[in-house]
């Protein structure tokens, strides 16, 4: 490639005024005047912050990459972008990926910038980053931050999933307060994202699949060298994706995604996964919907025994070999000849693998579990669809008709769930309303609603449990999630009442509220809308979010606006 033709002498190579503010600049950091000559410019981006524990460990992460741009005769440039912290940040992470992925995208446009490699790590800077390098559509490559080492607390081994089991203990009085605090810091041993296949890990599965990443990016441990030695090789990788011009439109075509859906399925992915392949999907101008993940979910098994889904952790599935072993075994449903980062194509990443742990990883004549995927569900309480993730449920609840206990918002399910006086048994169904995307704001994971005491005190462990929320990836039960159109916009599901009967068949693909229509209508006539932000980002969300079925990205930042611009700033 002819050094002209690169997008950062749109800058650097300029004569005259323009270019002396571009490059003088620069050198006020110490760079030699040859690194601004025609050497591919590499952005890093960065979500590094200590406010997202999970990502904490990426300004060394980014060294690597550096020193593999280095190698390869590139010039890195680190900048970062807003973070988001699953944990600390309220309402809702979800509620800024949209913000952050606009930040992504603006930051490397408007920089002088040939290449980008995304660090991610926390489960919503992935899709946010993506995302927003989808706009763009120059080459980028993924390096994610890697998973902890699994938790280990009192001789058991732990992970993010125990928290809701712990949870739920510590409530019955059966975990004391002293031993709660000491799985604290069990859980959380070192650097890096949830040890489970919740959100984070399976958003770093998703790059993998999807072939932006290299392979084994998904679960090499954070604090393994090899994560830093995978960063290393992703940096040199990303000089060369310029020079032969390998942008993310070219990787991230409709079989990719169809790729991205199959490996879902068999790693038993976060049911967060649904929305952010679409929102994805949506920014790179791929078609792609909810029955695509019935289609091409379908007759694929559970093959990662990890937790939530399964027994292990993500650590052990990367001793055991990680995604490429898992790949290899869903050779047969998945499209081998999709490029991915590396150039080659994606069969390339999985072909020369061995499982050394078949406990870990099964095969498609043993698999873990039949019930895999994620199942789309719809009816009259939800018209553009809910989702459920079978391998997480109880089988004996997958077929369920139950009455309705109604949580009108998330204070009103607080406030009721623990009382005595609640009517409820086992053999009911849960519903929460004003948890979507406009509802919260921010669709937060909150569907997977406790059970009741009284019920935990008889034993019960799972109950249907029905909203228009999220669930976060290391949770589990039968919750039925994501149901669209929310609440907050005046779906069905606004007006349930106590006692309802709600019949749910996870087979079928149904879920019916058993009110005829006349009565629907006679209820929507007279519903009251909850008040919506009237200013700042809130407001902009609330105006422009859509629903869960289409992946609850803004509307107006749907497709892309390439990487052109044309004026220059002085
Ligand atoms: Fe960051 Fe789970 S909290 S990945
Ligand atoms: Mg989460």
């Amino acid at each position: 490639m002819e050094k002209d033709s690169l997008r950062s002498q749109g800058w650097f190579g300029k004569k005259g005024k323009d270019g002396f503010i571009y490059r003088a600049w620069m050198k006020n950091q110490g760079i030699p005047g040859h690194q601004l000559q025609g050497k591919p410019v590499i952005g890093i981006c960065n979500t590094w912050s200590e406010l997202t524990p999970c990502n904490a460990h990426f300004r060394e992460l980014a060294e690597s990459v550096k020193n593999g741009i280095y190698e390869a005769g590139g010039y890195p440039v680190e900048f970062p972008v807003m973070s988001l912290g699953e944990t600390l940040i309220k309402p809702t992470a979800m509620l800024f990926r949209n913000l952050v992925s606009m930040d992504v995208e603006e930051s490397i446009r408007a920089n002088p910038i040939d290449g980008v490699v995304l660090l991610c790590g926390c489960d919503k800077t992935t899709p946010a980053l993506v995302m927003g390098a989808a706009s763009v559509d120059i080459p980028s490559i993924v390096v994610s931050g890697g998973p902890m080492l699994t938790g280990k607390y009192k001789g058991k081994e732990i992970g993010t999933s125990d928290v809701w089991r712990f949870s739920e203990a510590n409530r019955m009085g059966t975990m004391p307060d002293e031993d709660f605090l000491v799985a604290e810091a069990c859980m959380a041993r070192s650097r890096g994202h949830c040890a489970v296949m919740g959100t984070a890990s399976t958003m770093a599965c998703m790059v993998e699949s999807l072939g932006l990443s290299l392979a084994g990016n998904a679960a090499i441990p954070a604090a393994d060298s090899r994560r830093k030695v995978l960063a290393h090789m992703s940096g040199m990788r990303i000089v060369d994706m310029v020079k032969e011009d390998l942008k993310m439109s070219d990787v991230l075509t409709r079989q990719a995604f169809e790729n991205a859906i199959t490996v879902n399925a068999a790693i038993g992915g976060s049911t967060n996964f649904i929305i952010h392949l679409l929102a994805i999907a949506a920014r790179i101008g791929v078609e792609l919907n909810m029955d695509d993940f019935n289609t091409s979910g379908r007759k694929i098994p559970l093959l990662a025994n990890l937790q939530p889904s399964g027994q292990y952790f993500m650590e052990d599935f990367y001793y055991a070999g990680g995604l490429p072993v898992l790949m290899k075994e869903l050779d047969q449903f998945l499209h081998r000849d999709t490029i991915t980062v590396s150039g080659k194509p994606m069969s390339a990443n999985y072909c020369d693998c061995d499982c050394y742990n078949p406990e870990v990883i099964g095969t498609m004549d043993k698999p873990f579990n039949t019930q895999a995927g994620i199942t789309v569900v719809r009816g009259n309480l939800c018209e553009n669809g809910a989702v459920l993730k079978p391998s997480a449920a109880t089988p004996g609840l997958l077929v369920h008709t139950g009455k309705a206990v109604v949580f009108e918002n998330i204070e009103d399910y607080r406030h009721k769930i623990d009382d005595p006086a609640l009517n409820v048994d086992e053999s009911s169904i849960l519903v929460l309303k004003n948890v979507g995307p406009k509802g919260y704001p921010g669709m937060p994971e909150v569907g997977n609603m406790a059970i009741p005491k009284k019920l935990l005190e008889q034993g019960v462990t799972d109950m249907v449990r029905i909203s228009d929320g999220r669930m976060s990836g290391t949770g589990f039960g039968t919750v039925v999630l994501h149901v669209s159109p929310e609440a907050a916009i005046g779906g069905t599901l606004a007006i349930v009442q106590d006692g309802d009967t709600i019949s749910l068949n996870v087979p079928a693909g149904t879920l019916h509220l058993e009110v005829s229509d006349e009565e629907i209508a006679r209820r929507k006539s007279n519903l009251v809308l909850p008040e919506m932000a009237t200013r700042g980002y809130t407001h902009l969300y609330q105006q422009h979010v859509e629903q869960a079925h289409l992946g609850a990205d803004l509307d107006f930042l749907r497709g892309g606006s390439g990487s052109s611009v044309v004026r220059d700033s002085h």
